[in-house]
């Protein structure tokens, strides 16, 4: 076996943004656009790519050469995560790389992420090292925290288990839920946001006034602990309520937008259970919950005050081999 083809899910925070970089539980939802890598094992050690979807035509790096501060923005993730790989299990061949993607890398929904896995788990394969679900989301959080100095990895479990989970920051529980579908409304901003600098913005913020911040995170925990009873027992009116307290929270964290606000109040007054941004905040998506007789009247809202509506699917397996 020379080539293998992967696809991996991409993602979205249904509950605990943030607060999840600070050890504290977030649920999250694999969604059905995804993101797929063929790769092949050569003679000549080089790392080869072409990534369509972000502007890559032809790269091509020595294996001796791999990691560094020189690589350009868009290969950053796959880069790193074949150098990583070949530090701990040298390869003997060098590898081409094929990227495909069912969706823009400006919607926030984890392209980075999920490609980290695809690239990872296919030359896993073609290496004949079997890395179980564990050593995937180490080595591949590694990469992310190469890459991006921060972050939970909620992104990278969401790729490698698919459905919904419970994730503590850093991976420390990945608990698949028994129920693992949530019909979700999304709305994109139109901006795309960049989550390392949030993620340090609240960082900052928190250095001034420290014991307000725990208590936001600890209200974050309460909105999820209260939000994974409500999902497992299908209650969305009660999970609804738990996006709004947990919206309450991020906007106090100082990551909503005027954009992101008028779409998820505009998605309330229409009718949904629930609504909240998803993510870094800044830009990127809000997601919404609402009973079925109210769907279309929320996407119209939403699409009224600016929004781009997502078509999502949730219920979707992760990593496989194509
Ligand atoms: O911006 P996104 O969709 O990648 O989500 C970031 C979520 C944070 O909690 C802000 C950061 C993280 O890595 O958990």
């Amino acid at each position: 076996m020379n080539t293998v083809t992967v696809s991996a899910p991409g993602k979205l925070l249904l509950l605990g943004d943030h607060a999840v970089v600070y050890n504290r539980p977030c649920l999250v939802t694999a969604v059905g656009q995804r993101m797929q890598a063929t790769v092949s094992l050569v003679d000549e050690h080089t790392l080869s790519l072409e990534a369509p979807e972000v502007g890559i035509y032809g790269y091509r790096k020595a294996l001796k050469d791999l990691g560094g501060d020189t690589i350009p923005k868009n290969v950053q993730f796959i880069e790193n995560v074949v150098h990583n790989f070949n530090k701990r299990y040298p390869l003997s061949k060098g590898v081409i790389i094929r990227t495909k993607s069912d969706f823009s890398s400006t919607f926030g929904f984890g392209s980075s992420s999920a490609v980290t896995v695809c690239v990872l788990k296919a030359i896993s394969q073609l290496c004949g090292q079997r890395l179980d679900n564990k050593s995937l989301f180490k080595l591949a959080y590694q990469t992310i925290l190469d890459v991006q100095g921060v972050g939970s990895g909620f992104d990278i479990a969401a790729a490698i288990y698919g459905g919904i989970l419970y994730f503590v920051g850093g991976g420390e529980k990945i608990e698949q839920l028994s129920v693992k579908k949530i019909s979700l409304i999304v709305g994109y901003s139109g901006v795309k946001a960049d989550t390392p600098s949030l993620v340090r913005s609240v960082a900052a913020q928190m250095k001034t006034a420290p014991a307000l911040y725990q208590q936001l995170f600890d209200s974050s925990t309460y909105c999820v602990e209260e939000g994974r009873k409500s999902i497992v027992d299908r209650d969305f009116e009660s999970f609804g309520r738990m996006m709004n307290y947990n919206e309450g929270l991020l906007a106090s964290m100082g990551v909503e937008t005027g954009m992101l606000s008028a779409m998820i109040y505009v998605a309330r007054d229409a009718g949904a259970y629930g609504a909240k941004l998803s993510g870094a905040g800044g830009g990127d998506c809000m997601i919404a919950v609402a009973p079925p007789e109210k769907v279309s009247d929320v996407k119209a809202a939403i699409t009224k005050v600016g929004g781009q509506i997502i078509e999502v699917t949730t219920n979707v397996q992760g990593v496989l081999l194509v």
